[in-house]
């Protein structure tokens, strides 16, 4: 096969990229995963079935792809030499183990892709990757392309939408490709989403939407919250918003497009226009499905495409109650907002809006990341800010 793919994750995004790309001529598709014991799972699977890709288009016609992915193991030694493209499609708080897995086997000319990379992907990347990496390509996507689920391991997933587009960096690094990287991927991706290419990696990492999230929670269970067991069920997440959760969200972003300016103030030369506040963000890529778009918090809860999206709950002793495990604080905390919290201490930008956040996550993760307002606390090698890799400059930050 001319181009030949390794895909590392085994969940919703995993399935579907490795079902899409299998059933595209000349593409080889491998899938690496590291987790319990998904590999064995998905590669007895695979002997007697092909993968099910159930698509619903936006326009609202359905269509199935069938296809079988060549191999599906937990050793890199077999997955990764001669690969062209990896594929790092699983959860942030994942990465590094894969990253580690992969390095050994890693060769030049090689495109590291995060889809989606979410903040901090380049720093671990690099960190990582140390030996070989100045002779790859990484690039990192906004999101995943789809909304997609999982419906039989390893049988059958469902993408129930397609992004339109989605904003992509790219650190070129000195390797030979095949094709110009995001040439490729929009090759193995399809039509759609259309991957726009930022202007820089560091707009991409601002605009992580794991931005979204943490206020919410804190607005919901710090502010909003006695402690009492849920006796009405799981509330309503984007469509529940209420003015002081839009109130923090919109702060938050207030901080990273504040981080954003000073970053263009130092460095006039770079061009920053991506970095968006995120109202402005929803009304133009939520277009067609928000009915009123007055304001942030009435743009959130009359999006359709959040229709009836609960906060994650959880039973203890048989009462509903928060579930702060789930990768709203988990994930978007220590590989979302910690990082942006990062760039913008680097350049020296305040963000007291987040620092609370941040503050009442870190109790809950039972971690120490900011000390008052600083990120110096003793568990920052647990996130991706750029200062748990060592970069303190902004000039550190755009010679990666
Ligand atoms: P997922 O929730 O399906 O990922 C589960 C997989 O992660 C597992 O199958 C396993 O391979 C791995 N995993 C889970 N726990 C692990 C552990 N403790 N150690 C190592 N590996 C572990 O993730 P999904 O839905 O594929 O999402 C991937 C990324 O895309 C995430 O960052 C998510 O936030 C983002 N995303 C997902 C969307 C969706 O529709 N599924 C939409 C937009 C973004």
């Amino acid at each position: 096969p001319a181009i030949k793919i390794l895909v590392c994750g085994g969940g919703n995004g995993a399935h579907t990229l490795a079902g899409i790309a299998a059933a595209i001529p000349n593409v080889e598709v491998r899938v690496l995963t590291l987790f319990a014991d998904e590999a064995d799972k998905w590669s007895k699977i695979l002997e007697s079935n092909v993968l099910v890709v159930s698509i619903t288009y936006n326009n609202g016609t359905t269509a199935e792809i069938l296809s079988k992915p060549k191999l599906v193991t937990k050793d890199p030694a077999i997955a990764v030499p001669g690969i062209d493209i990896i594929f790092f499609t699983v959860p942030a708080f994942a990465h590094q183990q894969y990253f580690h897995a992969i390095l050994p086997f890693l060769e030049p000319n090689v495109i590291i892709a995060g889809l989606p990379g979410q903040a901090g992907f380049e720093f671990q990347a690099i960190s990582t990757l140390k030996n070989v990496v100045d002779k790859c390509a990484i690039l990192n996507c906004e999101s995943l392309p789809w909304a997609c689920r999982l419906l039989e391991f390893g049988k059958k997933v469902q993408i129930q939408g397609f992004k339109e587009s989605l904003s992509t960096s790219l650190i070129m690094g000195h390797g030979k490709y095949k094709l110009p990287p995001l040439e490729l991927i929009q090759k193995i991706l399809g039509e759609r989403p259309k991957l726009v290419k930022t202007k820089n990696y560091l707009a991409v990492n601002l605009m992580a939407k794991s931005i979204v999230h943490p206020p919410i929670m804190y607005g919901k269970w710090c502010l909003d919250w006695d402690g009492e067991p849920l006796k009405l069920g799981a509330p309503l997440f984007y469509q529940g918003v209420d003015d002081v959760q839009a109130d923090l969200l919109s702060k938050v972003s207030d901080e990273v497009v504040n981080t954003s300016k000073k970053i263009q103030e130092i460095r006039p030369e770079l061009d920053m226009s991506e970095v968006i506040h995120i109202f402005d963000w929803f009304t133009i890529n939520y277009r067609d499905q928000i009915s009123d778009s007055s304001n942030l918090k009435m743009a959130m809860r009359t999006n359709k495409a959040y229709n009836g999206l609960l906060h994650p709950t959880r039973k203890e002793n048989g009462n509903l109650v928060p579930d702060f495990s789930y990768r709203y604080i988990t994930e978007d905390v220590p590989f979302g907002l910690v990082v942006i919290k990062g760039i913008a201490e680097i350049v020296g930008v305040e963000t007291p809006t987040m620092d609370k956040i941040i503050n009442w996550a870190q109790d809950i993760l039972g971690r120490e990341f900011l000390v008052g307002s600083e990120l110096k606390g003793k568990d920052l090698k647990c996130t991706r800010s750029p200062q748990a890799f060592g970069f303190k400059t902004l000039e550190e930050l755009l010679n990666v």
